[in-house]
């Protein structure tokens, strides 16, 4: 049985795209099985929905506080029973009642080499510090930000005429490649989790 994925985005979904293309092949070992967003009328939702993917979304302002937003969003993915959920490009931070339910499970895609730079301004704060090398980091996520196990990291070199979008979609053709060879690997082989150390295919 394929490895059942839950992707959630809040943008242009170009990794859920990438995903999706990928797990068109059946060796692939995995197969998107809904895609979730904390908003509508986004590129990330229409990609799904031209897929055949179910969606659904949770905007935080539809419940009467964060707890509750959670909770939905929990549920929601709860009912596709995924075997991995992947926040792609997901510009919120889930709270406990979902990192509970699926710890060691949630991978979250980040667009900086971790530890440094975390949070929502990965490429424009890896440039503002002047980095000449700076990537992307695929994690287990934890309850700190951008901080848990590192699962696979891409190293991208920062040019001198790079601005925040040049280096960002620089960033996004690694991350995206990153993704799709490390979510496949995952999804065959399994991994394992001690203390801080990630290893693929040690099952
Ligand atoms: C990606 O670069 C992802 O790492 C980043 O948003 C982009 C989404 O692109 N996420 C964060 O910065 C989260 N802190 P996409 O919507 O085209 O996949």
């Amino acid at each position: 049985m394929p490895a059942r994925l839950v992707v959630l985005v809040s943008g242009a979904g170009t990794n859920l795209q990438a995903l999706l293309d990928a797990t068109a092949d059946e060796a692939y070992g995995a197969t998107v099985v809904a895609v979730g967003a904390d908003r509508d009328g986004i590129e990330g939702l229409a990609r799904a929905e031209r897929a055949g993917v179910p969606t659904f979304v949770h905007r935080v302002k539809d419940h009467p506080d964060r707890a509750a937003w959670d909770l939905a969003l929990a549920d929601s993915v709860a009912e596709h029973e995924p075997d991995l959920v992947i926040s792609a490009g997901f510009m919120k931070l889930v709270g406990p009642d979902f990192l509970a339910r699926f710890e060691g499970r949630f991978l979250n895609t980040h667009p900086a080499l971790s530890p440094s730079f975390p949070g929502m301004h990965g490429p424009a704060d890896a440039l503002a510090y002047g980095v000449k090398v700076t990537g992307c980091t695929l994690f287990v996520v934890d309850d700190g930000v951008d901080t848990g196990p590192i699962v696979a990291q891409a190293a991208v070199e920062v040019r001198d005429d790079d601005d925040v979008d040049t280096l960002h979609e620089r960033i996004k053709v690694a991350e995206r490649a990153l993704l799709v060879d490390t979510v496949g690997r995952i999804a065959r082989e399994g991994f394992t989790i001690e203390d801080r150390r990630v290893r693929i295919g040690h099952e």
